[in-house]
């Protein structure tokens, strides 16, 4: 249970709010760079902690993420034109560059040098890891990109996706670190028919229908926490699932050696976000398999004109399956799957948290134990909330080798939480800053 308003402090993203703020000394991604195309490509729309943005890639190459209505009267630069070094508006042909700054005003006088004094507001961009990376907080404050283990990788190995979420970002990330749910939510009552996860243990449904009540240990970090979720097997060993979360809004996946999967949840507005997911492999190209293909069609399906639930538009796809119809639920598929919606685990996992409403009121929820890497995930949030209300700038952002994370699935005989990380320290990174105790 969380009071009333410790719930509006952590869910509230827009510019000036508390947690905006925090969410704004962070780099977050925007887009996928796949999804933005090469030079001089269309700009794309999206929305980022209650601010509209375009994004472009100018002919150089560089991207630019620009607030979307031009400084001179106000059209939005989604109508411009995107060609010779910069984003022309199509209103009076006002001209900027990357930066946002005026290099072209056609409708002055020839001789006026009103554009040097003008400035879109920009913010700085990065093309990285897949994603187009876009700073929204203060200059003087700009960290370094996270270090994260797939930053580097060239596209060969990785797919990267988004998927809209129409809900506040607290409802999605609380469902990542929620290891209890999967035994439920994401169940195929014959885990031999299902589909497997590639990226998980070969018999990751056996285990989690074999121990539905995982025991849950916390270990606090200077990234966030790593969160373990230990599940006893029939012959008396462990599958432990290790998630580190990473603040604010991002985790590490547990997955084995063969694969890696992370998520951020980006918040668009007060009533939606974006995860952003990239699965990447550690033996070299991301070859074939029903994971990297689905989210490889994922990430190259076109994107179209949608209109929040806030009514601003963005260009991103709906998922088929969504709000409007009931994520496409077909009870007579509950023989085999738990809920039988229609879309995967993405929708179960939505239909779920989106229909908690667009901001849950969590004054009304009774937590058990199986819940105690959400409290501690609000806590620490709400800590570095209230630190930065107070002056306190966060220090995670600039020490950017601690995102160098990883998450762990396996078998393991070890019961203790400690031990186990004992033995998997070098695989689990945790002798890089990032996991260091605090
Ligand atoms: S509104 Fe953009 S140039 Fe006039
Ligand atoms: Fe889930």
């Amino acid at each position: 249970m969380l009071s009333r308003e410790d719930n509006e402090l952590l869910t509230r993203v827009g510019p000036g709010t508390p947690a905006g703020e925090l969410f704004r000394r962070f780099w977050h991604p925007v887009t996928t760079s796949a999804r933005l195309g090469g030079p001089d490509g269309p700009q794309l729309r999206v929305r980022v902690l209650g601010e509209n943005l375009i994004v472009f890639r100018d002919t150089n190459g560089d991207v630019g993420v620009l607030q979307a209505f031009c400084p001179h009267r106000r059209a939005n630069l989604f109508w411009g034109r995107n060609e010779e070094g910069g984003l022309r508006c199509a209103y009076h042909g006002w001209k900027f560059d990357v930066s946002g700054q005026c290099i072209d005003m056609p409708t002055e006088p020839p001789a006026s040098n009103y554009k040097e004094k003008l400035k879109a507001i920009g913010y700085p961009a990065v093309d990285k890891g897949g994603f187009i990376w876009a700073y929204l907080g203060p200059r003087e404050q700009m960290p370094p990109l996270p270090a994260y283990e797939w930053m580097d990788l060239p596209d060969t190995h990785r797919v990267n996706t988004s998927m809209l979420n129409e809900c506040n970002y607290l409802q999605g990330l609380e469902g990542d670190v929620d290891t209890a749910h999967v035994s439920y939510l994401h169940l195929y009552f014959d885990p031999e028919k299902g589909p497997q996860p590639p990226q998980f243990h070969e018999n990751y449904r056996q285990y989690v229908i074999q121990d539905k009540s995982p025991k849950l240990t916390v270990k606090q970090t200077p990234y966030g926490f790593l969160y373990g979720g230990r599940r006893t097997l029939e012959d008396g060993s462990y599958y432990w699932r290790l998630t580190p979360w990473v603040a604010p809004s991002a985790s590490q996946l547990p997955t084995t050696e063969k694969y890696g999967h992370a998520k951020i949840n980006v918040p668009i507005d007060d009533y939606n976000h974006m995860p952003f997911s990239v699965m990447w492999s550690r033996e070299g190209a991301l070859g074939s398999n029903s994971q990297s293909d689905y989210r490889r069609k994922k990430a190259s399906a076109p994107v179209v004109p949608f209109k929040l639930n806030t009514g601003h538009v963005i260009d991103h796809t709906r998922e088929a399956s969504n709000l409007d119809n009931d994520f496409l639920l077909d009870r007579s598929k509950q023989t085999s799957k738990f809920v039988g919606v229609g879309g995967g685990t993405g929708a179960e996992d939505r239909c779920v948290t989106e229909s908690m409403g667009p901001i849950l009121d969590r004054s009304e929820e009774h937590l058990g134990v199986s819940d105690i890497a959400i409290v501690a995930m609000r806590r620490a949030l709400l800590r570095m909330i209230r630190d930065l209300r107070n002056g306190v700038e966060p220090a995670l952002p600039h020490n950017s080798e601690a995102f160098h994370v990883r998450g762990m699935d396996i078998i393991s005989q070890h019961a203790d939480f400690e031990q186990l990380l004992a033995e998997h320290a070098d695989y689990l990174l945790l002798s890089s800053a990032g996991a260091r105790q605090e």
